[in-house]
């Protein structure tokens, strides 16, 4: 081989390294988008909520912009972004709204189709259901 392709092949297995690289240690925050594509994930959620007659009535005397900047806030920070969340405790919050496990999923529902919406892909919103099922035990009564 000469040396310019022994140069040329040894630049192309650098690039291909730093490709690999990048995509490895890129959040679970960068591929829901960041704080913009959080910001419209919750979004997508409210419209969602407001079609959900099983979940809806719950939010009846909730502050909306309160719930959208804490929310928006906290799945920045579970997905390893740069907020820190600085809301209520989930098991203060709803504690006294007596959510049922059906309710839970159906929130849950709501979400996957507003990430849907952003074209988020399955694996990321696995990941992120995954650490939000974590706190179950503090939202749902029982
Ligand atoms: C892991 C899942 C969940 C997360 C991460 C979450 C997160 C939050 C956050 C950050 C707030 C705002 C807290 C604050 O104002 O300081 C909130 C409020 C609220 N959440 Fe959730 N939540 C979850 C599940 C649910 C479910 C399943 C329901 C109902 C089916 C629900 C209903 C509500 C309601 C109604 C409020 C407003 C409470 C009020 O107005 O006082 N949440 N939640």
């Amino acid at each position: 081989m000469s040396g310019l392709r022994k140069l040329l092949l040894l630049a192309i297995l650098a690039l291909a390294a730093c490709g690999t690289a990048t995509r490895e240690e890129r959040t679970l925050f960068d591929r829901l988008g960041g704080t913009s594509g959080i910001e419209r994930i919750v979004a997508g959620l409210l419209w969602e909520i407001a079609e959900d007659p099983l979940v809806l009535p719950l939010f009846a005397n909730t502050d909306i912009e309160r719930f959208r900047t804490k929310l928006a806030e906290q799945l920045c920070e579970i997905a390893d972004g740069p907020c820190r969340y600085s809301g209520d405790s989930m098991a203060e919050t709803h504690r006294h709204l007596a959510i049922t496990p059906a309710q839970f999923n159906s929130l849950v529902d709501d979400l996957i189709r507003a990430m849907e919406r952003e074209g988020v892909t399955v694996g990321a919103q696995n990941a992120l259901l995954q650490r939000l099922a974590r706190m179950y035990p503090d939202i749902v009564a029982g």
